[in-house]
């Protein structure tokens, strides 16, 4: 059987600050990956290879086994589901919240409202939570224009800085989830493959900043 163990990161923001944690467990690329077209990337830990992906795929390599472990943001979990996998570490990177935002003093005249958003299954759980009928519209970007361009009244966005928000003449309204980068493992690997995954989730666990 194949031993090597495959960790599917997410590019962008998170794959930057796991790189650091990643290196605390002895886990390093050999190639820049900012410099590289490449897709998969041989380490310095012999038995450990890194292969880069879309956040909203790392569930799915995970899930179905083609990559061993993934790191992800919490955003993505809530959205997409954590069925098939485990989440035994709260890596505390890439912190954010995921909030309901709207234009600067807008306020609910009853009736239904608007909601644009990428994150279309939490919006309608949030919404339906507190029994208001919203009417979910899937973009896959720029949520801030929506309610400019009066495609919709809200918007659910991931919040970091605010500073796009009052770029836009907008402003947070509820705070949905609590949002940071988190370790996903196949529940699968990690019986067949446990002393090496247990090792891994370990050092990482011990690099992880304290909140
Ligand atoms: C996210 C989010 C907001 C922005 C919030 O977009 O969708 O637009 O960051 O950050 P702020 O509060 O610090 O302004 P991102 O740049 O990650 O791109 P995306 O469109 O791919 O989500």
């Amino acid at each position: 059987m194949n031993q090597r163990l495959t960790i599917a990161l997410t590019k962008g923001r998170i794959l930057k600050e796991t790189l650091p944690l990643l290196a605390s467990a002895g886990i390093a690329p050999v190639d820049d990956i900012d410099s590289s077209r490449k897709l998969v990337f041989e380490t310095t830990h012999p038995a450990v290879r890194l292969v880069i992906i879309r956040g909203s795929d790392v569930p799915t390599y995970v899930r179905h086994g083609a990559a061993d472990m993934g790191v992800v943001g919490k955003d993505i979990l809530l959205e997409h589901g954590a069925e098939g996998l485990y989440e035994p570490l709260d890596l505390g990177i890439a912190r954010c919240r995921l909030m309901t935002a709207g234009p600067v003093g807008w306020r609910s005249t009853g009736a239904r409202i608007r909601v644009a958003t990428k994150f279309v299954n939490i919006a309608r759980r949030h919404f339906a939570g507190r029994g208001v009928h919203a009417d979910v519209i899937k973009l896959y970007g720029a949520m801030e224009l929506a309610p400019i361009m009066n495609l919709a009244d809200l918007i659910v966005d991931i919040v970091d800085t605010g500073n796009t928000l009052r770029a836009n003449g907008m402003e947070p309204l509820e705070e949905i989830a609590s949002i940071s980068s988190r370790l996903v493992v196949n529940k699968a690997a990690m019986r067949s493959r446990h002393a090496i995954i247990q090792r891994v989730i370990d050092d990482l666990a011990a690099a992880v900043p304290q909140a």
